[in-house]
């Protein structure tokens, strides 16, 4: 009895075996590498270093050893992972050509299944665009400034003491996205929703295991409530339109969309929301926290971006708002903004999967191949940046070459809300800036799993500044 069974149990993970050794045989051609442990693959060893403060050796061994594009095994499936520049562009590029976005189902639950992430096709287009044309240097400049602008200094007002930055930096986003998309200005409510919001982003990063993951369960039940919150807005919303009362935000751009003989149900429009709140708010929030990291690290930069700013004061006198016009007078700003965007890389890299057989370099990637995009390897790679792991903002002053520099990603799929981010990034600086002075609280540092984030929230001592406006 007991032969047998042991016999059964041999015979099972032979087999087993055999499969894995089947199922992650190189295909020929293929870009080398290795793919550590069958089913977890080299997982265990991503996740390790990018809980450190320096993931780059994760990247830097496998691109010495094999090259640029290599092939691992992550996330529970062979993966082709490209570090290199050009490699990326065409990836981005060739998006619905031979490459088409692929994010696992957990991830898909999420953000629902009609958010730009998981659109693909002729629809994807028509929202991308909508999306961008909603989010451009036209609008921004003549409606969502003035928003973007006041909601940064009132949060500001109440700053003193100890504060943890990326907390307060996290209020801010999520109330200016409330307001760009639904015209809704900060209160209880949205407070409300933004602690169930925080759930579910939680949610987002527990990829491995889902079914048997709390933090999953729990992310699920607060998008539940989540939707039904904005439920209520949109069919509100439809109302107040029937009667007449016309506003200028996304949500009113999705209705009007009607007139282009496609229509949107109430669902497909909150999932729609759903997914840009997710994308408008953790992002730009840590961005500002690493950039006044990284400024508070560099003080010479600091020092510089300063000057800047208070020259600006000083020439709009007693007048607190910022207008497009300061905006466009910050030349160093947008220095220190690529920069942060350029070392930060909050959306390291985006998975595709290859629709057709194609060649990459000398490699042939397979159909079905899954491929992850790195853009944090090309913008920390030493030979497309020089000292590419340091915070130098001046660099921007002498390269006029952005061919290496993608932070908002490319091709059809490139973040629309890429000019909305700087802008909000830039008034965000300016206000701080010349209204406080702050030391760091503790010692606090970068990691980088389960999302880009400082370890403690970045706390700091704010001081007000009584220089400012005379
Ligand atoms: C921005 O979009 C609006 C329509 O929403 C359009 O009229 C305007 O020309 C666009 N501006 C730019 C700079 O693309
Ligand atoms: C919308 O539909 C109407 C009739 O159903 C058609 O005449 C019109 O050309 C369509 N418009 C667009 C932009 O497709
Ligand atoms: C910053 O990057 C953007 C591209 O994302 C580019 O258009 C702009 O010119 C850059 N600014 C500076 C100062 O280099």
């Amino acid at each position: 009895m007991i032969i047998i069974l042991l016999s059964l149990i041999i015979t099972l993970s032979l087999s087993t075996i055999i499969t894995f050794l089947l199922a992650t045989r190189r295909k020929p051609g293929s870009p080398p590498g290795s793919i550590g442990l069958p089913f977890i693959g080299e997982t265990f060893q991503l996740i390790a270093a990018y809980k450190t403060e320096n993931p780059e050796p994760f990247i830097d061994t496998r691109v010495s050893k094999y090259g640029s594009v290599f092939t691992t095994h992550v996330f529970g499936e062979r993966t082709v992972f490209t570090a290199d520049a050009e490699s990326n562009r065409f990836i981005l590029q060739n998006e619905g050509r031979f490459f088409e976005s692929s994010y696992p189902g957990s991830i898909a639950n999420l953000v629902g299944k009609h958010s730009l992430l998981l659109m693909r096709g002729s629809l994807h287009r028509r929202m991308h665009s909508l999306t961008m044309s909603f989010a451009n240097s036209t609008i921004i400049k003549d409606h969502l400034l003035v928003d973007i602008d006041r909601l940064v200094r009132l949060n500001l007002d109440s700053w003193t003491g100890r504060i943890f930055l990326m907390e307060e930096a996290k209020k801010i986003t999520f109330e200016l996205t409330l307001k760009q998309l639904l015209s809704i200005d900060p209160c209880e409510w949205t407070e409300n929703l933004r602690k169930e919001y925080m759930l579910v982003i939680e949610g987002f990063f527990c990829i491995p295991i889902p079914f048997f993951s709390l933090t999953y369960r729990r992310a699920i039940q607060a998008r539940k409530r989540v939707t039904e919150a904005l439920h209520l807005v949109v069919r509100e919303r439809r109302v107040e339109r029937e009667k007449g009362v016309k506003k200028n935000d996304m949500l009113a751009a999705l209705f009007d969309s009607d007139c282009d003989n496609i229509t949107f149900s109430d669902e497909e429009i909150v999932d729609f929301l759903v997914s840009l709140l997710v994308a408008g708010y953790d992002t730009t929030s840590t961005t500002m926290t690493l950039a006044v990291k990284f400024l508070t690290d560099t003080p010479s930069a600091l020092a510089q971006l300063k000057e800047e700013h208070e020259e600006i004061r000083t020439k709009k006198g007693a007048s607190m708002a910022l207008e497009w016009d300061d905006y466009k007078s910050m030349p160093f700003t947008q220095c220190v903004v690529n920069e942060t965007l350029r070392l930060s890389n909050i959306i390291s890299g985006v998975f595709r999967r290859a629709m057709s057989d194609v060649k990459i370099k000398d490699y042939t990637i397979s159909k079905g191949s899954k491929v992850f995009a790195s853009l944090r390897a090309v913008h920390l790679g030493q030979d497309n940046f020089e000292d590419a792991r340091v915070f130098n903002p001046w660099r921007w002053q002498k390269t006029s070459d952005l061919t290496n520099f993608m932070p908002f990603g490319g091709g059809p799929r490139r973040c629309p809300g890429y000019e909305l981010a700087r802008v909000a990034l830039s008034v965000f600086l300016h206000h701080l800036i010349t209204r406080f002075s702050w030391i760091p609280a503790e010692e606090d540092k970068l990691v980088f799993f389960p999302t880009t984030r400082t370890q403690k929230r970045y706390p700091i001592i704010v001081q007000r500044r009584n220089v400012v406006v005379e």
